[in-house]
């Protein structure tokens, strides 16, 4: 579901396995029962759909990434390729769920708007994503690099990382009761920031060279050394969850 970058579930799966391991409380506040029907928004490869789907819900997956939809129609789940800003369903679903997705979605209203429209009336929205302040060691540093090196062009960020307050007025503004909403710092653990680089930072990249990419990482990573790294816990990443669920109220004539 991830917008501006190139997903390899082999690469997804062996680095950034904590992202749905992470992800249990954020299934515990959706509280799927049995017989719904549940849109797990960016499913990526699958495995949050497959945990949902174990309270006998109906789940359907969908995801930017052609490569994640066939994992996730690998493990029996229906999925289609997507996107959040592109949702084609109306009054569909009991409930739309997504996890680590919608910092990736620069239109944050048209997202909720798709979000509205697939939900049936008093249907939920569960979601958790980075919120303000999510990365900002990782994309100073970033930005540091690029600015190091003017011939590489400008950092583009990709993410879009915004404040539980302004979110809400989203929600409310297009008819959602917000039952909670919570900015969560989590530093996360990681096993080295030249593979988190690699899995979710490729689109930063994707103009460069493969000489000007190692520099890339090699420079993010000197810069990064002295505050998120220790020998004892390894790599950290600073990041800041915004968790949040609503429910769909006001229902407009199309
Ligand atoms: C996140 O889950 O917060 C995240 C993951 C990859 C890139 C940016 C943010």
């Amino acid at each position: 579901m991830k917008e501006s970058n190139d997903w390899n579930p082999n690469k997804y799966k062996k680095h950034a396995d904590f992202v749905s391991n992470l992800a249990l409380p954020v299934v515990e506040l959706l509280d799927p029962k049995e017989g719904e029907n549940i849109l797990d928004l960016g499913c990526g490869e699958g495995t949050l759909a497959l945990e949902i789907k174990k309270s006998g819900v109906e789940v359907i997956g969908v995801d930017l990434s052609e490569e994640m939809i066939k994992k996730t129609k690998s493990k029996g789940i229906d999925a289609k390729v997507m996107s959040a800003t592109n949702l084609d369903f109306e009054n569909k679903f009991d409930a739309v769920f997504s996890n680590a997705v919608l910092h990736w979605v620069k239109n944050s209203e048209l997202a909720i708007q798709k979000i509205h429209k697939a939900l049936k009336k008093e249907g939920r929205f569960v979601a958790e994503f980075g919120g303000y302040g999510n990365i900002k060691s990782l994309t100073d540093a970033m930005k540091e690099v690029f600015d190091n090196h003017s011939s590489w062009g400008n950092f583009n960020n990709p993410w879009i990382f915004l404040k539980d307050t302004d979110y809400k007025v989203l929600l409310e503004n297009n008819g959602f009761k917000v039952e909670y909403i919570e900015l969560i710092p989590r530093p996360t653990p990681i096993d080295d920031i030249t593979n988190w680089l690699d899995v979710f930072a490729n689109g930063i990249t994707e103009n460069l060279s493969d000489e000007q990419k190692v520099i890339f990482k090699k420079e993010v990573k000197e810069i990064l050394k002295p505050t998120q790294y220790n020998e004892i816990d390894g790599w950290s990443a600073d990041y800041v969850r915004l968790r949040v669920r609503a429910v769909k109220k006001k229902v407009w004539d199309s």
